[in-house]
């Protein structure tokens, strides 16, 4: 039997709450820092675990050469105990509140009992409803499709992520796929921005409507109420099955679009995009919130080679790009990209995952000398 008790309280909490209804008929996500008395927008950085204190010191280094309007406010996300919960610290908080900008490096999580894992703390506490991927070939890296540039958008805060689950009987679980009308047009509203904002007129929608008539049903019925708002992108919708098969045998007819699905959909797929251009070593992220954005790598703290130099910076870098673009810099970040893109095509200070022998500080040099 289905018991109250059986279901965690914040799982609770997010069911049962009367949570106040927000429209989002406005632009969602829209960046709204302000400069510091220096001129520049200061950004909340998170340099991580393993490698992330290498990788950000190599953005760190290209943004100083880019001369970008960016200054640097590190904040530690090492979690603190408040009231017996684990959370990080208020300072942190406050920090991304203020500059409603961050840029992370990539943290372990421990494995085992107990551990809230710091990623899923952040989305939750930050409210960072949409998982924006980007994979773009590049250009030098041979994989099996050249110019693939593939825009994902992922449903960050529900679906099959809401942790509600529960004991029917002994020997029989279930687990309960969460949609909302509020959270579904938050995100696709934001798809459809941001097709808008990268020029494309195409968002699909992927779904499994046709066996999840309700939850997938919903979140595909919003999308087309909120197609109508925008006359100038046309509206698709695919099934996700179908959407993997195309996908892996040619990715190019979705260079035009961008997709748009729920929580674990989006993070499947995203994931084979990335494999498709390389690899999560070369894949960045934006965890996009209403007040307050924060920019990532995919890949993780790689304790395998901290400390040792031989760290590829591109995702994070990538990621600063994207984190730029959202500031309203974009001149700053493509004249980073067309360095970085000119480093890697050249080939001559690749890093070690890339089939080089350069180190970090190389890569970036190499970067720097073109900028
Ligand atoms: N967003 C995040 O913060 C994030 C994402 C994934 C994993 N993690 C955490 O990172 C830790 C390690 O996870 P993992 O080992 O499964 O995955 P990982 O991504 O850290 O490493 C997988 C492999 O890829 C290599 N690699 C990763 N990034 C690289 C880079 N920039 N340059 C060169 N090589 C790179 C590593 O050396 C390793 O061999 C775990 O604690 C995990 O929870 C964090």
């Amino acid at each position: 039997m289905l018991t109250l008790r059986a279901i965690s309280a914040p799982a609770r909490r997010q069911c049962f709450r009367a949570a106040p209804r927000r429209f989002y008929s406005e632009r969602v996500a829209k960046f709204t820092g302000q400069k510091d008395a220096s001129g520049n927008y200061p950004v909340s950085l998170i340099e991580g675990d393993g490698i992330g204190p290498e990788i950000s010191q190599a953005v760190k280094d290209i943004f100083a050469a880019a001369k970008a309007p960016v200054s640097w406010e590190p904040v530690d996300v090492t979690p603190v105990l408040v009231d017996g919960k684990q959370t990080i610290p208020s300072e942190t908080i406050e920090s991304i509140q203020r500059n409603k900008v961050a840029l992370k490096g990539p943290l372990a999580t421990p494995v085992g009992k107990g551990h809230v894992s710091l990623n899923l703390t952040l989305r939750r506490t930050f409210n960072l409803f949409a998982n924006l991927r980007p994979c773009r070939s590049v250009a030098g890296y041979k994989t099996p499709y050249d110019n693939v540039d593939t825009v994902l958008i992922r449903e960050n805060t529900e679906g099959e992520y809401s942790g509600i689950e529960h004991v029917v009987v002994d020997g029989v679980v279930q687990s309960i796929k969460l949609i909302t009308r509020e959270a579904s047009e938050r995100v696709l509203r934001f798809a459809f921005q941001h097709a808008q904002e990268i020029g494309r007129n195409k968002v699909r929608v992927v779904h499994k409507a046709t066996i999840m008539k309700m939850s997938d049903g919903l979140f595909l019925k919003i999308g087309q109420e909120i197609a109508k708002e925008f006359p100038g992108i046309e509206f698709e919708s695919e099934l996700l099955d179908n959407t993997c098969l195309k996908m892996v045998t040619d990715p190019l007819p979705y260079n035009d679009k961008v997709l748009v699905m729920p929580n674990l959909y989006g993070d499947i797929l995203s994931d084979m995009c990335a494999g498709l251009i390389g690899g999560l070593g070369l894949t960045p992220s934006g965890n996009i919130g209403d007040e307050c954005s924060i920019f990532e790598a995919v890949h993780g703290s790689a304790p395998d080679i901290a400390g040792q130099g031989k760290a590829n910076p591109t995702a994070l870098l990538l990621s600063s790009m994207m984190m730029l673009r959202h500031m309203g810099l974009s001149e700053y970040a493509d004249r980073i990209e067309k360095a970085t893109f000119s480093t890697l095509a050249e080939g001559k200070a690749l890093t070690g995952d890339l089939g080089g022998k350069a180190s970090t500080s190389d890569y970036a040099g190499a970067i720097i000398s073109k900028l």
